[in-house]
């Protein structure tokens, strides 16, 4: 059976006053699923000594695609790793749309980043526009077919379906939508395919966290809003962890 995730991608939120929660989320029972949390670069360092002890993962929110050398303000996966960090996410949609990230980069990224060790977080979704006009999942398999290199295995990589319109707007595509998207992702990865794990993300809450994770095919959850706060992250944790344990 495929472990279930909770992954907290805090984009660019967070100070040194959310190590609090962090204190709070390393308290979840996390026996029987994965948790990771990605906050700013900046807050990385103390991430990981607060989750000491814990079964509490820490990861990048990016990488660069080279290893070393003049790339001003750029972060390295190597770097990561080297703090001890495990995982990085790659190809976010707001990565996609704000930075220019292609496939193609986005596919050098994670090359980077499994060989360095690092688990790579995958991000693929179809935008508004796309699912209106019935390209939804032709966009996102080639996306994932585009984005995923040959280093790619179900240690190493993770994906997360994540449409761009649910993305911090409350709203969901049906269990019906996701359970179809998710289907057709598994369909389309190369190696691995029935071993690597598939989250959902786009405005995951407490309220529907256990519904979507026990969804066919759905692996978990990457969460950007519920994951500033243990109050809205503890009980997405805890679906995460029950629906494992089944
Ligand atoms: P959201 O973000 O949970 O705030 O919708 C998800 C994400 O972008 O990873």
């Amino acid at each position: 059976m495929r472990k279930k995730i909770a992954a907290g991608n805090w984009k660019m939120n967070g100070r040194k006053l959310s190590l609090s929660e962090v204190y709070a989320m390393a308290g979840a029972e996390i026996e029987n699923c994965e948790v990771i949390i990605c906050p700013p670069a900046t807050l990385i360092p103390d991430l990981l000594v607060s989750v000491q002890g814990s079964n509490l993962q820490i990861g990048g929110q990016n990488c660069h695609h080279e290893a070393e050398g003049a790339y001003t303000g750029e972060i390295s996966a190597n770097m990561l790793r080297d703090i001890g960090v495990t995982h990085v996410i790659l190809g976010h949609s707001e990565r996609r749309e704000y930075f220019g990230e292609s496939d193609e980069l986005i596919a050098q990224k994670i090359t980077r980043a499994h060989e360095q060790g690092l688990v790579a977080i995958l991000c693929i979704g179809e935008t508004l526009a796309e699912r209106e006009a019935g390209q939804a999942i032709d966009i996102v398999t080639s996306q994932l077919i585009n984005s995923l290199p040959k280093s790619a295995n179900a240690e190493n990589t993770i994906i997360a379906y994540e449409p761009v319109w649910a993305i911090g707007t409350g709203k969901v595509p049906s269990n019906a939508d996701i359970e179809e998207m998710h289907a057709a992702i598994r369909a389309h990865i190369p190696h691995d395919s029935e071993a690597m794990r598939v989250l959902y993300g786009g405005s995951v809450k407490p309220t529907n966290a256990m519904e979507i994770f026990a969804l066919n095919n759905v692996d978990g959850g990457l969460v950007g809003g519920a994951s500033l706060k243990a109050e809205d992250f503890l009980p997405i944790i805890a679906a995460a962890e029950q629906l494992s344990q089944e």
